[in-house]
C-alpha cells in the first residue's frame, strides 16, 4: 500500500478536493481507508478534465474506477470513462450495465436538485452492501440549486423512524448511516 494520504494525492494531481479547496479527501480518508487495499469499483459523476479520477487510481492501487459526464474530456490515465447525462434514465441504465454493483458512487456532477435526486434513486440499489454514496458540494442547498434540504430531512426521517411516517414505504430502509460533513453527505448501505 502506498504511504501517501488522499490528500497527497489530491494535491499532487490538482483535484478541488483536495485541502487547498473543499477539503474532501481526509474526510474520505477517514471514511474509505479499510477498503484502500482491496479490489473495489468506484464511479464518480462528473469527471471534468479527470484529476479526481487519478486521485482515485493513484489511491485504489487494486480498485476499478469508472467516470461518468456529459462531456468526455482527453484522457491519459486508467479508468473507464462513460458518457451520459446524469438526469437521463436511459443513460444511467446503460451505465450500470457497464458497471455492475459498485463499492463507491460519488455524485460530483451538475449539483442541481432534480439530477442530483434522478441519479441516487436510480444508482442507490447498484451500491453494494457495505457501499457508501456520497453528494458532493451540498453547499450548493443553500440558495445554489443544489438537492433540496426537504429531500435530506426525508433521508434523515427514513433512516431515523423505523415507524415509517417518512412517506419513503420501504424505499432507503437500507441506509445504515446517513453523515452530514462539510458541503459532503455520505450515506453507507447495510
Ligand atoms: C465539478 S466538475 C467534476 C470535477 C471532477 N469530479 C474533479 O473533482 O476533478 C462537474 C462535471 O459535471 C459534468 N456535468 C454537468 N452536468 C451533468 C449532467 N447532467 N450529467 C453528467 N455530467 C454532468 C460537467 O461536464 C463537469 O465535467
Amino acid at each position: 500500500m502506498s504511504t501517501f494520504s488522499l490528500d497527497d494525492i489530491a494535491l499532487t494531481h490538482g483535484t478541488d478536493k483536495a485541502s487547498d479547496v473543499h477539503d474532501f479527501a481526509s474526510r474520505y480518508d477517514r471514511y474509505f481507508c479499510h477498503l484502500r487495499d482491496e479490489e473495489i469499483s468506484l464511479l464518480e459523476l462528473g469527471i471534468y478534465q479527470g484529476a479526481s479520477l487519478k486521485m482515485w487510481e493513484d489511491y485504489f492501487l487494486k480498485g476499478k474506477v469508472f467516470g461518468f459526464d456529459i462531456q468526455i474530456p482527453r484522457y491519459d490515465g486508467e479508468a473507464t470513462l462513460i458518457q451520459g447525462n446524469q438526469s437521463n434514465l436511459d443513460d444511467l441504465a446503460d451505465l450500470v450495465a457497464l458497471t455492475g454493483q459498485v463499492d463507491i458512487i460519488i455524485d460530483d456532477g451538475s449539483h442541481l436538485h432534480a439530477d442530483q435526486v434522478t441519479s441516487f434513486e436510480c444508482l442507490w440499489e447498484y451500491v453494494k452492501s457495505g457501499g457508501y454514496y456520497v453528494i458532493e458540494d451540498i453547499h450548493t442547498s443553500y440558495g445554489g440549486g443544489g438537492i433540496d434540504l426537504d429531500y435530506l430531512y426525508g433521508l434523515i426521517d427514513r433512516v431515523n423512524n423505523s415507524e415509517d411516517q417518512s412517506g419513503y414505504g420501504n424505499e432507503y430502509s437500507d441506509i445504515a448511516e446517513l453523515i452530514f460533513s462539510k458541503s459532503l453527505l455520505i450515506m453507507k448501505k447495510i
